[in-house]
């Protein structure tokens, strides 16, 4: 077992020393419009703000070798070629290390001498990668290099870029101006924005068309341009036009040079595009840019606002527990990740391929409850835009596209458990901030203004909704899936190529498209775990019969659970369109499912009868694993048409009994809610990352943020990692561990202090920016008990209940001592 790296917590960075990690080891750059992946060793792209169809940079997913295209500096000493990365050219270096940072990552590569250090980053408010590049020469002579910057250039749509060559080759246009290569590919006819790559310094040399700088049968591993020490000066007519600029360059000893290299998005209004002949591009706006960054020094305060801009939002909520796993994933690492997951939803890692998804709707709404303390403003609208996508009787598109904010018709609605997400997420937004003026907000149904209604409406009908579609058992109708997008109850697919998700049989077709006799377990115990968010909602606005009438469906809904649902020791997932239990004791396979048990945990269902604790020991028994929490257990063996696509998946990957990190979540939660500390935390430390930072070489993707999935016991590859950043996880886990473990939780009147904590833990101490007060908390456990408040003082006077009142401002003690 092996680890590739370390943490430098106070730097915020994790060091990777060993550019062949298991998989690439990437990061983010940017965080509004200007986004850009980075490997470990410099692999990745840049777009702006849409991944498919604005892309700046070229890259080649599932390419062999690996993360092939990115930016690359290549040297060349003598005929000696390396990269800082290592990668592309792999000439092996006498020293190495990536740091991935807070929107930054430095690479530094060191060979016979020579010390390459390059730090990229997008500036706060800006469209640009900056590139900073120091040589330092660390020999005892002088010594003459080139230096060659590489950047390949994505005709803007991604997909059509790597499909749909017969037209793409033949329209790829350049313009060079002194140090700067602009991209220009269409922006004479139909786009308003070109791209540019510049350095800030005088170059030697320029090739802007591929083929001339690689050379047909090579490869980047190997350019010719490189290899034969000096740039064609080639100019892209159509092909593949890229950006590269060469130096010729001399360091005496102990000498040292800075370039700094800007990859930069520009768009124009449209009459202002050209310069008076109406050919040459108007490069006024792009000029702006290359000032802005051209020195060390403005890199260095750009750097250091971004710095200053990261240490802000990650000063909101701060943890110091007896485990440094803990603080760095919950003061680092886990809310970096929900930034990030927020930002770019499903769309684009190095296992989303940026041209398949647009925002989800369940997948936005989730990502809040882990981001909406960062950045209330930011969530405020994005709940909005999510909102204005709902259809008037509740029900949701699935997805829609962050550059046109229009619900997705190609794959429409009716994915039962949509609605209730968005209960969740505007009561989480309103819990926060204590802004009830969201509710008033009027927003549209359908993108339609003509249908504009009150935030409070769209949760009204997303409550209804689901009341409203119960199927024989009186519970939630699974449509055509739930969460688990994997199981498509009426879905019957026998051909190739039918999509899971969007396909509804035509048997169904009478009926609406789906099932009316399939059910989701799990829709329902998520109904009445939700419900009391919007009971609570109405109470507060003094609806005190709305309230009441929402309160009777869930007490209801909880009755059905417990009298159709319950299987004796857990609850089971659904009831399949032949009217079949599935996650029942009776079934062959798949006898019990994680989805629903958490949630119903939570709501307390059955808890009089014990279904609570039976609950959570059968997950304890059936589904734990070394590594987590398997999804189903035993695994489908067989393809079951009426189940779908979940038992597509070989035994112990993604949704078939693979480790789902998401849901292992809701049964932290749950376990922490019951009061069993030990078992939440040791549920959270299998799948925190950075508690299988030893295991790297196993767990192969990053030891700093969340997969989707860790593959289960039924797997040959059981521990493996995959699908790592965007996913549901990092919000979830971040809700587990600060809000149920840690037990800090925002309520509508104000902070709720309730930790579950190991019982080894002598007590922890926590920061919390509430509504503009901060609080200082101190945890004391002497009687060394997992939960229980046996009295909690705030600024010196005890209070009742485990519930810190809101402050106009100031600074706060919370001192809570738990015992029994
Ligand atoms: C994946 C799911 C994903 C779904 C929607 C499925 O193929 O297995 O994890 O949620 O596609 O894109
Ligand atoms: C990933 C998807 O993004 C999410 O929406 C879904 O719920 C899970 N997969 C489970 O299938």
């Amino acid at each position: 077992m092996k680890k590739f790296g370390h943490f430098d917590d106070a730097r915020k960075e994790y060091v990777i020393q060993s550019p062949r990690t298991p998989y690439p080891w990437i990061n983010y750059l940017g965080t509004q419009a200007f986004f850009s992946l980075i490997s470990n060793t410099a692999g990745g792209y840049s777009f702006y703000k849409d991944a498919r169809l604005r892309r700046i940079t070229r890259y080649r997913y599932n390419n062999v070798p690996i993360d092939m295209g990115g930016r690359y500096f290549y040297i060349n000493e003598n005929g000696t070629v390396w990269n800082p990365g290592w990668s592309p050219v792999k000439t092996e270096l006498d020293e190495y290390e990536c740091r991935h940072g807070m929107g930054y990552t430095v690479i530094t590569g060191k060979k016979n001498g020579l010390k390459a250090e390059v730090t990229f980053f997008v500036p706060q408010d800006y469209d640009g990668e900056v590139q900073q590049v120091v040589l330092t020469n660390e020999s005892g002579e002088a010594k003459s290099f080139k230096l060659f910057s590489f950047a390949e250039w994505c005709l803007w749509d991604a997909q059509d870029d790597c499909t749909n060559f017969q037209r793409n080759f033949s329209t790829g246009r350049v313009e060079v101006e002194g140090s700067t290569i602009y991209h220009k590919t269409e922006y004479r006819d139909r786009r308003d924005h070109f791209a540019f790559y510049t350095v800030n310094d005088s170059i030697d040399g320029y090739d802007t068309d591929r083929d001339s700088f690689i050379g047909l049968y090579n490869g980047f591993g190997d350019p010719q341009a490189v290899i034969d020490g000096k740039a064609t000066n080639s100019f892209a007519d159509g092909w593949s036009p890229i950006a590269s600029h060469y130096k010729e360059i001399t360091l005496q000893p102990g000498e040292s040079k800075t370039l700094v290299f800007i990859l930069g998005y520009v768009e124009m209004p449209v009459d202002q595009k050209f310069e008076a002949d109406g050919v040459t591009i108007n490069k006024v706006k792009a000029h702006a840019m290359i000032e802005k960054y051209n020195t060390p020094e403005k890199v260095a305060a750009g750097l250091a606002e971004l710095r200053a801009a990261w240490d802000k939002l990650l000063g909101i909520f701060n943890v110091d527990t007896p485990d440094d796993k803990v603080n760095r994933m919950v003061n680092i690492w886990n809310q970096y990740q929900c930034m990030v997951t927020f930002n770019l939803s499903r769309s684009a890692s190095y296992f989303e391929s940026g041209i398949g998804r647009g925002m989800g709707f369940r997948d936005s709404n989730q990502d809040i409850l882990g981001f909406v303390h960062q950045i209330p403003d930011r969530a405020r609208q994005r709940l909005i835009d999510l909102a204005a996508t709902q259809l008037e009787d509740g029900g949701c598109y699935h997805q829609y596209q962050p550059l046109t904010k229009k619900g997705n018709s190609d794959i429409g609605g009716d994915f039962s458990d949509d609605p209730l997400w968005m209960i969740l997420s505007v009561g989480a937004y309103i819990k926060e901030t204590g802004d009830w003026s969201i509710l008033d907000e009027l927003v549209p149904y359908d993108n339609d203004d003509s249908k504009a209604k009150p935030m409070l409406d769209h949760l009204t009908v997303s409550f209804y909704h689901i009341v409203n579609n119960l199927g024989p058992h009186g519970l939630p109708l699974a449509m055509r899936a739930d969460w688990n997008d994997c199981i498509n109850l009426s879905c019957f697919s026998d051909t190739p190529g039918e999509s899971f998700q969007t396909y509804t049989s035509p048997k169904f077709a009478a009926e609406g498209g789906y099932s009316k006799v399939a059910e989701s377990v799990m829709v329902a115990a998520l109904f009445t775990y939700v419900g009391p968010t919007y009971v609570g909602i109405l109470k507060h606005l003094g609806k005190a019969d709305e309230a009441a009438a929402a309160q009777a469906e869930i007490d209801k809904m909880k009755k059905n659970v417990m009298e159709s649902a319950f299987d004796g020791e857990w609850f089971i997932r659904a009831y399949d369109a032949f009217g079949k239990k599935m996650g029942s004791s009776e079934c062959e396979e798949g006898k019990i499912f994680i989805e629903p048990q958490g949630f119903a945990v939570m709501s307390e269902i059955g808890k009089e009868e014990g279904a609570d604790i039976k609950t959570l020991n059968s997950v304890d028994r059936y589904l734990n694993t070394q590594y987590g929490l398997v999804l189903n257990n035993p695994a489908f063996t067989k393809y079951y048409v009426q189940y779908g696509e979940i038992s597509t998946y070989p035994g112990g990957y993604k949704e078939n009994a693979g480790i789902f990190t998401h849901n292992n979540a809701w049964i932290i939660c749950a376990e922490a809610y019951a009061g069993r500390g030990d078992k939440a935390f040791e549920y959270y430390s299998k799948i925190a990352p950075a508690f299988n930072e030893e295991i790297s070489d196993l767990h192969k993707t990053e030891p700093y943020v969340y997969g989707q999935m860790i593959a289960g016991k039924d797997a040959s590859r059981f521990g493996e990692g995959k699908n790592s950043w965007l996913t549901g996880t990092a919000a979830w886990n971040m809700v587990a561990i600060s809000q149920y473990i840690i037990g800090v939780q925002p309520d509508f009147d104000g902070l709720r202090v309730d930790p579950s904590i190991p019982h080894e833990w002598d007590g922890f101490t926590a920061t919390r920016k509430f509504r503009g007060a901060t609080y200082q908390i101190t945890v004391k456990n002497p009687e060394h008990v997992c939960k229980g408040v046996k009295k909690l003082t705030v600024d010196g006077k005890e209070i009742e209940g485990v519930i810190v009142p809101v402050f106009e401002g100031g600074e706060h003690t919370v001192e809570v001592l738990l015992g029994c």
